[in-house]
């Protein structure tokens, strides 16, 4: 498939700011449902900090990539304005300690926002039957937006100002697979498969934005 006709499959008009983004250099990164449409999801909750629109300012110079292990992360407590996670705080952030752990890096009064797979509702039985011929163990770690929800409010570390199941995603999520298993020349993968036999029943992304209480102290986060 040529570029021109990948920036055509991955033309969505839900994300008019991920438009200005190299559909093959984005391809070629694919790890995950597409991670600018889920920062940009995000971004409608932020409207100070977020990586889109310091890529638009022409910021990049001033955005650090780091590679780090999610439990050792290697800055200050209360650093950052704000904390983002995209497609990946559901690989650590299950464990019921994690949102203390990183929400200390996050000033009082900052926000945190994550984005990841997840269903609608928490599944009664797993593998659910209708998804069990696709099913991974690790599935087991996509939480609904109830789910998060609590999972964040119980620490009593955070307000959680939005918690929903992204419109249209598990579409958005589909339409990204189709195209990076169509330019990688293996069409019908394992996932777009599963997303189809789901129908949007079940599946799609969890959308989850909090704010750090201005109360909660460093002792208090850090135990
Ligand atoms: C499915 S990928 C998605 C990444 C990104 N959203 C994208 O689409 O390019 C999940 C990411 O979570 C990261 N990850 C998982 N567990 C981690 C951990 N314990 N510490 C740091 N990163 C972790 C992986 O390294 C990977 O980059």
């Amino acid at each position: 498939m040529d570029d021109d006709e990948l920036a055509v499959r991955l033309r969505n008009d839900r994300y008019p700011r991920s438009a200005g983004y190299s559909a093959r250099w984005l391809v070629d990164a694919a790890m995950g449902p597409n991670p600018l449409w889920q920062a940009e999801a995000l971004a409608d909750f932020e409207p100070d900090e977020n990586l889109v629109r310091i890529a638009e300012a022409g910021l990049e110079d001033r955005v650090h990539p780091v590679f780090a292990e999610a439990h050792a992360l290697p800055y200050a407590g209360g650093f950052f304005d704000a904390f983002d996670s995209i497609g990946a705080y559901h690989y650590f952030g299950t464990d019921d300690l994690y949102l203390g752990y990183c929400a200390n890096f996050v000033k009082p009064g900052g926000q945190l926002g994550i984005v990841q797979p997840g269903p609608t509702e928490e599944y009664e039985e797993l593998p659910p039957p209708h998804l069990e011929s696709y099913w991974k163990w690790d599935f087991c770690a996509w939480h609904s937006a109830a789910w998060w929800r609590r999972h964040w409010e119980k620490t009593g570390l955070v307000t959680v100002e939005h918690a929903d199941r992204l419109p249209h995603s598990w579409q958005d999520w589909l339409q990204w697979n189709e195209a990076c298993d169509l330019a990688n020349g293996m069409p019908g993968r394992e996932e777009a498969r599963m997303l189809h036999a789901d129908g949007g029943r079940t599946l799609g992304l969890t959308r989850v934005v909090a704010r750090r209480k201005a109360e909660s102290s460093r002792e208090e986060v850090t135990g």
